[in-house]
């Protein structure tokens, strides 16, 4: 172990292996083997590759990192196999579960989501460990994810009633509904594995597509007790799980030109990369989460109490791991001094411990080499003129950092213009408001701000600029995905496409419509089919 000994005392943060509570320890050995294919869970094989966890153990003088478990390791023959599997349930828009009634892929859902809730405290062991999120933090993404597929069944059920109706214009009477596209390939990130995994997952199915799930490296074991769940739930084929790495497994998946929806949540750099091994591009819609950098505005008449609250959880939720995370604070220079002071206090009054622990509010972070990447913005920072302001700030020990805050963060830092997911944060002085602006309208992200002051008039000014630059300002508040009934989009590199629990129905459907001539033939035939219940399709009854 470290003998410098601020280190130490954060290396002593890390527990003893047997110190670990019994109960937030996950049972992962059980199904570190299993896969989904064609509507069974089975055991790979074949090689396996470990997953480690986010935290350190105490062995003696020196740091562990435990393995959580291991999943398969499959190579490009086996995930063709699982693409030939939704191939077939898709059936060329011909199979069982792409024709089935809307009220029938409703109650395959249900069904799931009863199932999955019995794998909640599972699930949330494996988060902590697997990503470092608190017990808290994972518990609230393991609710939120259920809650959000049981408000998805509603809007479906909305949306059906809304398509019950016919129009009738110049001639025509036509029903528009909305039809599934195809294989979907989702690919969710490690920040929020099984969130933004099946908050396009669930949509993607409920609509009648068939997925083939990639999950991220760190983050695939949350999923294992919830296959047998998918088995038991949707025909075979219509969700298949695979694991392996990404730059390996997913070109042949994407030059097979068989997936007509990329899902994906990562980097720009991934997704383009993606997108160009598609053959036919043109065929393939892209459900995109991808760059942010967001800054926070605070002006020389803000709240400092609620600007400090805000930017605090704002830039360092999750250890600062989140797509929406402030990632730049902007600051009137006229206030930059109180600012600073109030923040670092809250920066240092935040509690660094294991995912477990009460009130632990910065933990362990996942992956190898989070903190050095972490400490090398730092150190470039410094560099170039900026310095740490709160006490102890930078220091780590393995893979648990203690937040930095950056100040005077200028052009030329890295930390300027790089996202840097992860608990550095960057406080950059302005005299102008347009400096802001011109650092927005730079960016090559384009998600969402920040504003923090009282002045109606000015901040007037300022949305009717910055809406033409993001696709939300938050005012007095942190930037935030949620409510999921809103919105959630970015412009330039951040996003393609638009979710929320309605639009991620749209975003995983394409209007299709039956048009007859507004005539007594077509009129007649129309109710013809409708009357006798003849097509699952077009169809005047509505879910209740
Ligand atoms: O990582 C990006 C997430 O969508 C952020 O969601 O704002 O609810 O943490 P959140």
């Amino acid at each position: 172990m470290t003998t410098d000994p601020i280190a130490a005392d954060l290396a002593a943060l890390f527990p003893a292996r047997e110190a670990i509570p019994a109960e937030h320890r996950p049972q992962a050995a059980a199904y570190e083997r299993l896969y989904l294919l064609d509507g069974r869970v089975r055991a790979w094989e074949g090689p396996l590759a470990e997953v480690p966890a986010a935290f350190s153990v105490r062995e003696g003088d020196a740091l562990v990192r435990p393995v959580v478990g291991r999943v398969p390791a499959m190579d490009e023959a086996a995930v063709l196999a699982a693409l030939e599997s939704c191939r077939r349930a898709w059936d060329e828009g011909r199979g069982d579960w792409p024709t089935r009634s809307v009220a029938e892929r409703i109650a395959a859902v249900e069904k799931f989501t009863a199932r999955m809730r019995e794998a909640r405290e599972e699930v949330v062991r494996l988060l902590m460990w697997e990503i470092g999120k608190t017990l808290e933090d994972s518990r609230k993404e393991f609710d939120r994810t259920v809650e959000y597929i049981g408000r998805t069944v509603e809007a479906l059920k909305a949306m059906d009633r809304d398509y019950s109706r016919f129009a009738v214009d110049g001639g025509v009477v036509a029903q528009v509904r909305r039809a599934p596209l195809g294989v979907v390939l989702s690919m969710g990130p490690f920040n929020y594995p099984l969130n933004e995994t099946y908050t396009t997952l669930l949509p993607a199915l409920i609509m009648g597509n068939v997925v083939l799930v990639k999950p991220p490296r760190l983050g695939s074991l949350i999923h294992q007790p919830l296959l047998q769940a998918f088995a038991e739930s949707f025909p075979p084929g219509v969700v298949n799980f695979i694991y392996g790495s990404g730059p390996e497994i997913t070109p042949p998946l994407m030059q097979s030109g068989a997936v007509d929806v990329l899902a994906f949540i990562g980097s720009s750099k991934a997704a383009t990369t993606l997108k160009k091994q598609h053959p036919r591009p043109h065929r393939l819609r892209g459900v995109l989460g991808l760059d942010a950098k967001n800054p926070a505005l605070v002006m020389a008449d803000a709240d400092l109490d609620v600007a400090v609250r805000e930017c605090v959880s704002g830039a360092l939720s999750y250890n600062g791991q989140r797509c929406t995370a402030l990632k730049i604070l902007f600051v009137h220079e006229s206030v930059a001094g109180p600012f600073l002071e109030k923040f670092s206090a809250a920066v240092a009054a935040l509690p660094l411990g294991m995912p477990w622990e009460p009130g632990a509010r910065i933990t362990p972070l996942p992956g190898h080499g989070k903190a050095e990447a972490m400490a090398a913005y730092v150190r470039d920072a410094v560099e170039r003129g900026a310095r740490v302001v709160n006490p102890g700030g930078g220091q780590a020990a393995a893979s648990l950092f203690r937040p930095a805050v950056l100040y005077p963060v200028a052009p030329g830092m890295k930390v300027y213009d790089v996202e840097q997911f992860g608990p550095v944060v960057p406080v950059c002085p302005y005299k102008d408001e347009e400096e802001f602006l011109a650092y927005v309208t730079a960016s090559s992200s384009g998600q969402q701000v920040s504003l923090f002051g009282r002045d109606a008039e000015k901040i007037a000014g300022l949305i009717d600029l910055l809406a033409n630059q993001v696709c939300r300002i938050n005012l007095n508040a942190q930037c935030q995905r949620g409510p999921d009934t809103l919105p959630f989009a970015g412009r330039k590199d951040s996003a393609e496409g638009t979710l929320s629990i309605s639009a991620a129905l749209r975003s995983f459907s394409i209007r299709s419509l039956v048009a007859g001539k507004d005539d007594p033939e077509g009129r007649g035939l129309l109710q013809q089919i409708v009357a006798g219940r003849l097509s699952r399709y077009l169809r005047a009854d509505y879910l209740g």
